[in-house]
């Protein structure tokens, strides 16, 4: 297949390259094989080819091709409470409705239609790829499974692992840690059997964070992540609660404590960070670990912003995630935009009693192209996969989004750029590709 589409992909966290009118081949294994600009000799006669051949698709002038987003970091049992109780403090919310909720998934049946709906939107959303948390129940997240390989979404998926009796409720909890770590090496081994080593469906190592695990449990998941080199998400300084519960029962600090248990590596994606200290940062850079910062559910939950520019300037990887349901929208769109408003109030400071001058940390402030960035190749990079970008020997998880305001506003690349990262919805997202594959299209 040929699109002929005017395309924005990131190169630098600073610049986002902008091709008009392009021609992207895409081969029959969902790789982009080639992409020609109008003025390159060959343009024409790919055009021509393509048409006789009927598989050229030609966007309309007000459309443009992205790279799909990845979700970093998204519980997905949690969607059906989206927005819910999020004035309360993370362990309160955890315990009274989180918990609860997850524990429901038991029940196939519920399991099904919620991962459904929560597919099908994220799709419609842009989203190509996601690194889920689901249950500690095998069951429901080979629903899961199931629902993202028929809908053709790229996904990670773990089955979560939380066996403390002192954090966790007797109704969702692993009953020891020999049986959670036996759970998750069958799951793995159930995955690999349906979904092949390398296909859109991967299993991750999930300890939901260190206060909900034992030791024992700790221990045996950094093993299993030596022997199958899988990747490795959990929680990590997400608010003073956690921070400080971590630091207690250990003496040190989160960061320092997974890396102990050797959880934190090049395979690792840690949600939130919002409390890491420059040492934390340091070892983070150090293993290689990769950040998925959640702007809004920081907001709730965080009690801090993440200062992402700096992190970004210390070379850490930083992607985008939801965080459904701490935070409450399946858009990364939604992220992007939180995830510059937070670092601009940062910079900013909050308190007009202070002086100017002493309000606010300095050169906080990201931009879009920034955003854009971290929510496209850097989460590629996390995840060890050749998206994120258009570029040819990358896979084609695409997305064509049409440009709201195309007719009464600036036809300039930079200015329709920032548009569509501020402007668009689920109802301006056209068409989703996945390996070249359509998997979700507005006008069906
Ligand atoms: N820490 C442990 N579990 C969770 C969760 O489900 N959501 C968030 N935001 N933080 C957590
Ligand atoms: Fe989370």
């Amino acid at each position: 297949k040929v699109l002929q589409a005017s395309f924005f992909s990131a190169q630098t966290p600073e610049q986002v390259d902008f091709e008009p009118a392009a021609l992207i081949g895409i081969d029959p294994n969902g790789q982009i094989a080639q992409i020609l600009t109008p003025a390159d000799p060959a343009y024409t006669t790919v055009l021509q080819d393509a048409q006789e051949k009927n598989i050229l698709q030609c966007l309309p002038p007000d459309e443009y091709l992205l790279p799909g987003f990845i979700d970093l970091h998204l519980h997905a049992p949690q969607w059906p409470q989206a927005g819910i109780a999020l004035d309360k403090p993370l362990n309160a919310w955890l315990q009274d409705y989180t918990f609860p909720l997850e524990a429901q998934y038991q029940d196939p049946d519920f399991a099904q239609g919620s991962y459904q709906n929560l597919v099908q939107t994220l799709l419609a959303n842009g989203t190509t790829t996601v690194l889920y948390f689901g249950t500690i129940d095998e069951a429901a997240n080979l629903v899961l499974a199931a629902q993202c390989a028929q809908a053709g979404q790229r996904a990670f998926i773990g089955q979560v692992v939380m066996d403390n009796p002192e954090q966790t409720p007797a109704y969702y909890r692993n009953s020891s840690a020999e049986s959670a770590l036996e759970s998750t090496r069958h799951f793995i081994d159930t995955l690999r059997e349906r979904y092949g080593q390398t296909g859109l469906i991967q299993p991750v190592l999930t300890p939901r964070f260190v206060p909900s695990c034992s030791d024992a449990v700790l221990a045996g998941l950094g093993q299993l992540a030596q022997e199958t080199g899988l990747l490795i998400q959990s929680h990590c300084s997400e608010s003073d609660w956690e921070d400080n519960y971590v630091q207690e029962r250990f003496g040190r600090s989160d960061t320092e404590v997974l890396k102990s248990f050797g959880l934190l590596t090049a395979n690792s994606i840690m949600a939130h960070g919002t409390m890491l200290v420059d040492a934390n940062l340091a070892t983070f850079h150090q293993q290689k670990a990769a950040l998925a910062h959640c702007p809004i559910s920081n907001a709730y939950f965080g009690n801090a912003v993440l200062p992402v520019r700096k992190i970004l300037q210390e070379k850490i990887t930083v992607g985008l995630g939801t965080d459904i349901s701490g935070g409450f929208t399946p858009s990364m769109y939604r992220n992007i935009q939180q995830a510059i408003i937070s670092a601009r109030m940062l910079e900013d400071g909050v308190d007009a009693r202070q002086k100017a001058s002493e309000r606010g940390v300095k050169n906080s402030r990201i931009t879009a192209r920034q955003a854009f960035y971290m929510a496209t190749v850097n989460g590629a990079q996390a995840l060890h996969l050749n998206t994120g970008q258009i570029k040819t020997g990358y896979t084609a998880d695409l997305q064509v989004v049409q440009d709201p305001l195309a007719k009464i506003a600036s036809s300039d690349p930079a200015a329709i750029f920032e548009r569509l990262m501020y402007q668009t919805t689920a109802q301006n997202i056209q068409t989703v590709f996945v390996k070249g594959q359509v998997v979700a299209n507005h006008n069906q």
